[in-house]
């Protein structure tokens, strides 16, 4: 099992080309699903998510295929419309094909997700949308069994009571071939939404309203297939963004939209950090010293995400003074709270709210990754912390980054991932 280790004490310098978004990339390849013809898709997580999304769903994988940041899935090889428990236990998103094979076939059979380390994460808000457009629904076994009565799915008006990412991304890619024309209102607004719409359209649907709390989408018989290129992916492009600012750094994030970015950009502001916006870049410079922000709660888009509390939290453990985090979206999203603090930074959580009271410096320890965003902060914290850090759980990070350790390494951060067992027993030195 891969761990990383970071000897911390670099100011970071240079360029970095952010890679396309995992959170548009996965419902963009479970929307292929709806697409008569082959979707090419640039600037995919590279070869990662390979047998995953629509992927999944075709026995013997032979539908999709993976050059460097690129992706082709043919649909029409397509054969089962299930997603089994093994598939989507291990990648939640494979809960997304849901909605796409509905809308085309007229029945799924996908697993329920379950529960994951930030929290319970239920699935009430996507069924509860997908009958409201006529979808019939049956909970047995573990699986979510979905069935239309006519073969099609039936436009209609749906208001969903939170602005679930994942619900307004199943109800869409339902509602996209329906019989009738849609009205999903108080629906999440994160940038990724507007790609997936934006990529149907590329296909031959008609959704309208991207960007705002309602999509209006006027049901067509069939989709061709296309070529598109997904948007830079913001949570990478802020997690550099506070590696450059924990170090003192100067990093120009290249492709990176500061328009998807506006409340860490605000926010990054606030602690002292420099963010130049460039046509098709951000410039970030480290200060020499951070200073603490009041208060932070996570919001829906636009409001401060919640895939960037567990990095900002990073930042502020070494900003001077003492800061506030409100974390409103998962109710278990502190786990890397304890980890900090063995590193030295001074936090106090009581139950969705924390303190971070800033120290003059952090220092290396072994580390355990608990999640995804959570092992992001302990690499950022290890970029400042005297001495070594050791990340382990690597593969989290994995999930939701294309090689981060890289990246970082490029900007010339001392970070090195190894393979083999912990202890000083290393096996291999991957490059
Ligand atoms: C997506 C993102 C994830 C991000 C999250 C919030 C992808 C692949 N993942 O996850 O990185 O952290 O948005 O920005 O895009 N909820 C319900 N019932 C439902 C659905 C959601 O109670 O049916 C709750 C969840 O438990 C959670 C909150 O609503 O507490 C937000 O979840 P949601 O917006 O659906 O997040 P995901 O789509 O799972």
């Amino acid at each position: 099992m891969d761990r990383i280790l970071v000897n911390g004490g670099v100011r970071l310098k240079g360029e970095v080309k952010i890679s396309g978004a995992k959170n548009a990339a996965l419902p963009i390849m479970a929307a292929s699903i709806l697409c008569d013809g082959p979707v090419g898709s640039a600037t995919f997580l590279a070869g990662r998510h390979r047998g995953h999304g629509t992927a999944s769903v075709q026995p013997g994988g032979r539908g999709a295929g993976t050059r460097r940041g690129r992706m082709t899935i043919s649909p029409q090889t397509l054969r089962w419309q299930e997603a089994p428990y093994d598939l989507v236990r291990k990648m939640r998103a494979s809960f997304f094909v849901l909605g796409p094979l509905v809308g085309k076939y007229g029945h799924a059979r996908v697993s329920m997700p379950g529960g994951c380390a930030i929290g319970t994460r239920p699935v009430d808000i996507h069924l509860k949308a997908l009958s409201e457009l006529g979808v019939e629904l049956r909970v047995e076994h573990g699986y979510v069994e979905a069935e239309t009565l006519t073969g099609r799915v039936l436009g209609n008006r749906v208001v969903l009571e939170f602005p679930s990412v994942g619900a307004t991304e199943n109800a869409l890619m339902a509602a996209v071939l329906a019989k009738g024309t849609s009205e999903l209102c108080n629906v999440a607004r994160e940038p990724e939404i507007a790609d997936l719409a934006d990529f149907l359209n590329s296909c031959g649907a008609k959704i309208h309203g991207q960007g705002t709390d309602t999509l209006v989408i006027e049901g067509v018989d069939r989709l061709s297939g296309g070529t598109y290129s997904i948007i830079p992916d913001r949570i990478e492009a802020g997690t550099l963004a506070i590696a450059a600012a924990l170090t003192r750094g100067n990093v120009r994030l290249v492709g990176a939209v500061a328009d998807h970015m506006r409340a860490l950009i605000d926010r990054l502001r606030e602690a002292g950090v420099a963010v130049m916006e460039e046509p098709d870049a951000l410039h970030v410079i480290g200060p020499d010293e951070l200073v603490a922000i009041d208060e932070v709660t996570t919001r829906p888009y636009p409001g401060f995400p919640t895939d960037m509390q567990a990095q900002l939290m990073a930042l502020l453990s070494i900003a001077k003074g003492t800061s506030v985090i409100k974390e409103t979206i998962f109710e278990n999203r502190f786990m890397h709270t304890s980890e900090l603090c063995r590193m030295g930074a001074d936090i106090s959580v009581d139950g969705a709210c924390a303190v971070v009271r800033g120290v003059p410096k952090l220092s290396g320890s072994p580390v355990m990754a608990s999640d995804l965003r959570a092992s992001a902060a302990l690499v950022l914290a290890g970029l400042v912390a005297e001495g070594e850090t050791e990340i382990l759980r690597v593969y989290h990070l994995d999930r939701g980054y294309e090689r981060l350790d890289a990246k970082l390494a490029g900007l010339g951060a001392r970070v090195r991932r190894v393979s083999g067992k912990a202890n000083g027993h290393m096996a291999a030195v991957v490059p």
